[in-house]
Parts: C-alpha cells; structure tokens; sequence
C-alpha cells in the first residue's frame, strides 16, 4: 500500500490511474479538494476498492498520523501543492505543515 497526496490534482489524478492500471497495490489518496482538485479526475476508479479516498489536509497532523498508523504504507508520494507560485505567496506559504512536522 501507498499513500498520495494530492490525487485529486492534475499530475496526482494521472499517477493514481497509471498506479492502479499497472500494480495491483491499495493507494491511500489524501486530498484537501481545493480549487484545483477534482474528483471527476478519478472517476476511473470509482468503486475500485484498491483506492481509498480521504477528503483532508497534508497539514493536518492528527490526521496523518492516523492514517500512516492504520494503513502503514511503504511509501509516500507527494503532489499536494499550491502549483500556482503567485496564490503561493499570498497564502501564508503553508508553514502550518512545517511546523507541525518538525516538533
Ligand atoms: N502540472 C505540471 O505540469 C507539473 C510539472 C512538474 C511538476 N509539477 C509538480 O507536481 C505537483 C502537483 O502539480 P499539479 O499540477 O498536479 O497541481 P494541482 O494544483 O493540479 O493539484 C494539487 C492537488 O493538491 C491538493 N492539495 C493542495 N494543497 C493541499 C493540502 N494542503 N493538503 C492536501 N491536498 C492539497 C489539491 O486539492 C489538488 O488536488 C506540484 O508540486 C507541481 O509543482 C507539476
């Protein structure tokens, strides 16, 4: 099992597909469904039980902690991203999950 961030997203969305198209291995995909995250880019594998959606933030730090606890996947795959490097800036650079990871 792996765990992706961001799935919902352009790249993420494609690289849950092709996962799924070519390794028969469960892919936890957690997503915050911004602006730019769309299910409908998964729909190819709606009703597929070896993808397990979870609608939250990377930044969430009890939450991640949860899944990586429940699911213990052997690796993680990040594509959680604010891709769009001006509404980066006027975010607050997300230093939320920074911090959180780092104490
Ligand atoms: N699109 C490209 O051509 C391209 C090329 C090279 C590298 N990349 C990189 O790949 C990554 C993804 O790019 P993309 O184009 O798929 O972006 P995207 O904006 O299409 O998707 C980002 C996804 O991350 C999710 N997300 C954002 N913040 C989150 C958070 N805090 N917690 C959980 N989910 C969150 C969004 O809902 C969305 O589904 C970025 O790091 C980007 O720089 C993209």
């Amino acid at each position: 099992m792996i765990l992706v961030t961001g799935g919902a997203g352009f790249i993420g969305s494609n690289f849950v597909l092709d996962w799924l198209a070519q390794a028969d291995e469960k892919v936890i995909n957690l997503d915050a469904l911004t602006y730019a995250g769309n299910l409908e880019n998964l729909a190819a594998v709606d009703g597929d039980s070896r993808h397990v959606f979870i609608k939250g933030d990377i930044g969430d730090f009890d939450l991640v902690a949860k899944l990586l606890a429940e699911h213990q996947p052997r690796a993680i795959v990040n594509f959680a991203a604010e891709s769009h490097v001006d509404r980066w800036l006027n975010q607050e650079c997300r230093n939320n999950c920074r911090r959180q990871w780092h104490s």
